[in-house]
């Protein structure tokens, strides 16, 4: 057994000097706009190849592509896993097509776009839980398990559930009762781990889906060492259903990118080697920063909401005298360090799974002088602008008002109308508002706020009534 089996299957086939007579364009680089073969080694241009003799084939591998996802599969105790080219988005949506065709599925209000975009392809009916939220800080926790027993004993018909685990803020939020209440309901949960993927990996971070959710979706790229879009899905071992791979070749691209792969390839075999240790030394590297940090007097690391599990890798920050924004604007222009996600009353910071110390002290130096800076200045206002803990009254199926006819309106004359689109920011990508929701006050008040950045100035979509 290899332990990168794809890197080796490219390394080999590189070695033989190839001569192309196929795809892509390039020709394993020999042909490079001049403007990129300034920037870019030619090298990563030779492992840009595509599914040729002995490289395997995502849609149906038996070779090295097999080899890589059977590791996975063992190192994160998965009873199979499939690697993803088009992020966690495309994972999700063939799960939702899986499992949920025509059929009813539990979704929390607070889940990313892609969830929703899976319930229009498979046009399922969604069944929206409301969400707990921290008043403080205006950001979604989840769902109580009270509330999903009730939806449980209401909607007996509904027998799969989504759960994003943990939230974009990190915020694991009461995950292990859930999964346990969905599962002892006979549901088959689907959880969206984009931002868990290495929780599997230790002990000390909060738990996975890949316990005992039946399929499991991770973005490795947001947290681990790999390329933008580069995801794995994961069946659970209890997983019973349809064979997955049917959905994902229906929505995955039939040229999928050999430097995703080896990406993936190339961070399982280091997460089999080193993933705990690593993990283990980064979380001590992280709360010595914490602890360092304990003595800020104007900015506040936020380690406890809720007493929930939060994942030591997201650093949240608040402040009682600057916004999130101003914030993330001060760490950015003086500091170049760029956050994750900035709001009204928080900004959002992720570290890698191996952070150096000199990256530490960088971040820990900015913010001891932003908090000296701070002490000149007055009181925030503390302001929950962004808390939408209302779901807005449905009028219309939201597949139904999303295939329907539209007209573009000013916002002024928006109130009462149908939403004809999502009205989305991104980070994070949650919907304020959805296909078929009636826009009201509250909705309208957040969307004339320019700062909240959901940039509808010119318009925004109704259905045609
Ligand atoms: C909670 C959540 N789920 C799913 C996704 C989609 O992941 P990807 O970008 O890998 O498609 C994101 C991306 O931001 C996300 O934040």
């Amino acid at each position: 057994m290899k332990t990168t089996p794809i890197i080796e299957k490219l390394l080999k086939y590189i070695k033989e000097k190839p001569l192309s007579y196929h795809t892509p364009g390039h020709k394993n680089g020999q042909f490079i706009p001049d403007n990129l073969s300034k920037i870019w080694p030619e090298e990563i241009w030779q492992y840009d190849v595509t599914e040729i003799f002995d490289l395997d084939n995502l849609h149906y591998p038996e070779g090295c592509i097999a080899e890589a996802q059977k590791e996975v599969a063992r190192i994160f105790n998965a009873k199979a896993s499939y690697f993803l080219v088009n992020g966690t988005s495309v994972g999700i949506q063939a799960s939702i097509l899986a499992l949920s065709y025509n059929k009813p599925i539990f979704v929390p209000r607070h889940v990313h776009k892609s969830i929703y975009s899976g319930i229009i392809l498979a046009n399922a009916e969604p069944i929206f839980l409301p969400v707990s939220y921290d008043d403080e800080l205006g950001l979604p926790l989840g769902v109580e398990p009270n509330i999903l027993k009730n939806y449980l004993s209401k909607y007996p018909q509904c027998k799969t559930i989504v759960l994003p685990n943990p939230t974009y803020q990190g915020i694991s939020y009461k995950f292990r009762e859930l999964v346990t209440l969905a599962k002892n309901n006979g549901l088959q949960v689907i959880v969206d781990e984009a931002h868990g993927s290495h929780f599997c990996l230790h002990n000390a971070l909060p738990p996975s889906g890949l316990s005992d959710a039946d399929i499991i979706i991770q973005s490795w790229h947001k947290t681990l060492p790999v390329l933008t879009q580069a995801s794995v899905l994961h069946l659970g071992k209890g997983y019973q259903g349809p064979d997955i791979s049917i959905y994902l070749n229906m929505l995955q691209t039939t040229s999928p990118s050999y430097l995703l792969l080896a990406s993936l390839d190339g961070c399982q075999a280091f997460l089999g080697r080193v993933g705990y240790s690593l993990i283990d030394t980064t979380i001590n590297n992280i709360n010595n920063f914490k602890e360092k940090m304990t003595g800020l007097k104007n900015l506040k690391i936020i380690d406890n909401i809720n007493n929930e599990l939060i994942d030591p890798f997201k650093l949240c920050i608040t402040s009682c005298k600057i916004s999130g924004y101003q914030l993330s604007d001060i760490l950015r222009v003086k500091y170049k360090i760029y956050v994750e996600l900035a709001e009204e009353n928080y900004c959002l910071l992720i570290f890698p799974i191996n952070i150096e110390n000199k990256n530490l002290s960088r971040l820990e130096e900015a913010l001891l002088q932003i908090d000296l800076y701070c002490s000149n200045l007055s009181l925030k206002q503390f302001t929950n602008l962004t808390n939408v803990n209302i779901i807005p009254e449905r009028k219309i199926l939201l597949r139904e008002a999303f295939f329907s006819e539209k007209e573009i309106i000013h916002l002024n004359e928006a109130e009462g109308r149908i939403s004809g689109d999502f009205i989305i920011k991104y980070p994070p990508g949650i919907p304020l508002i959805i296909p078929g929701e009636v826009i009201n006050k509250e909705i309208l008040k957040i969307l004339r706020k320019d700062i909240l950045g959901y940039k509808v100035k010119d318009g925004i979509s109704v259905v045609v009534e």
